[in-house]
């Protein structure tokens, strides 16, 4: 059995669904309100990518992340399909571990990164089929995402997507989604392709999953959009995004959303420890999206008086 929650009636009535979890039900809606009165021009939103905005799973299958949507024939062979995948299989059961702490995981993850990105160079990937291979994968955002995009839009609030995928990937992803709108700015691992197109090396410094801490002080902190914005919604899925919003300076309310795809049992208590609001096994974005229509609609109220 769910609790019901007491504050809001009838305003987030997402919140009272048995999948969400809160530590702290009412801090949760202090954050909200503060945020809400604050409006959508104070706010700014950081999310990570893959499996945080795109599924983890439809129909039972593994939808693929950046990374994975190179394991297309036209871009990659056989053997380092093979490569790739075995990598996959010893490196995620280990970022995922709830046993292990992140300084644990950092020099693996490091390893695991490296290795891929090695791999992926020896391809000799060709830019111009990227778009290709996107759309022939399984990619796919979470349900409900359009209406989150153009919110953001409308409202002119930054979406910061902050990801340890393939920044090159990713951006086709949304552009095929029809969701890569001007207020979307993505920090990432960027393909460095020679004057023929062809993949030569990854530019600047690898993100993975447990060194975004450093990513947000020498790149976020710097955008010049999200200057002024002191109420951040934080959307990810791994312990690692948590550090997302580090660079943001003088933040006032932050609220972190997690969602919990995978290992629920042994990670739950972590989760809930660790993010403000968690969403176990929710394939959609109607929990976010539900507090940012709330949170932006005291715009919405100005623009109708
Ligand atoms: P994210 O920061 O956008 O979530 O991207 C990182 C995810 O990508 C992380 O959960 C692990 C995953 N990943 C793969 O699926 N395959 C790979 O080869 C690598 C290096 C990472
Ligand atoms: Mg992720």
């Amino acid at each position: 059995m769910c609790s019901k929650t007491k504050l809001f009636p009838g305003q987030i009535p997402e919140l009272a669904k048995c999948s969400v979890l809160m530590r702290d039900r009412s801090r949760v809606e202090d954050t909200i309100y503060a945020m809400q009165r604050a409006g959508a021009g104070r706010l700014q939103v950081i999310s990570d990518f893959d499996m945080t905005l795109t599924r983890f799973a439809h129909n039972g299958k593994r939808v693929p992340t950046t990374h994975n949507i190179l394991d297309h024939r036209l871009l990659i062979d056989e053997d380092c399909s093979k490569k790739i995948r075995e990598l996959l299989n010893t490196y995620y059961p280990i970022e995922i571990d709830a046993g292990r702490t992140a300084e644990d995981k950092l020099p693996l993850m490091v390893e695991w990164w490296t290795q891929v990105h090695e791999l992926l160079i020896q391809q000799r990937i060709r830019k111009e089929l990227l778009a290709q291979a996107v759309k022939e994968s399984s990619a796919m955002l979470r349900e409900g995402y359009k209406v989150f995009f153009d919110r953001l839009t409308e409202q002119q609030v930054p979406l910061l997507i902050f990801s340890a995928g393939v920044g090159d990937v990713l951006e086709e992803v949304i552009r095929q989604n029809n969701v890569f709108h001007p207020n979307v700015h993505i920090i990432s691992n960027y393909m460095d392709f020679d004057q023929t197109g062809v993949l030569r090396a990854f530019k600047g410094q690898l993100i993975h999953t447990f060194n975004k801490r450093e990513g947000a002080l020498s790149h976020a902190s710097g955008l010049r959009v999200l200057q002024g914005r002191p109420n951040v919604l934080l959307l990810g899925d791994s312990l690692g995004d948590l550090t997302m919003a580090d660079g943001v300076s003088e933040h006032q309310n932050i609220l972190t959303i997690g969602f919990l795809n995978d290992q629920m049992d042994e990670r739950k208590e972590l989760y809930v420890k660790s993010f403000d609001v968690v969403l176990v096994k929710d394939e959609t974005m109607e929990v976010p999206n539900a507090i940012l229509k709330y949170i932006t609609s005291s715009t919405d109220n100005k623009l109708d008086a």
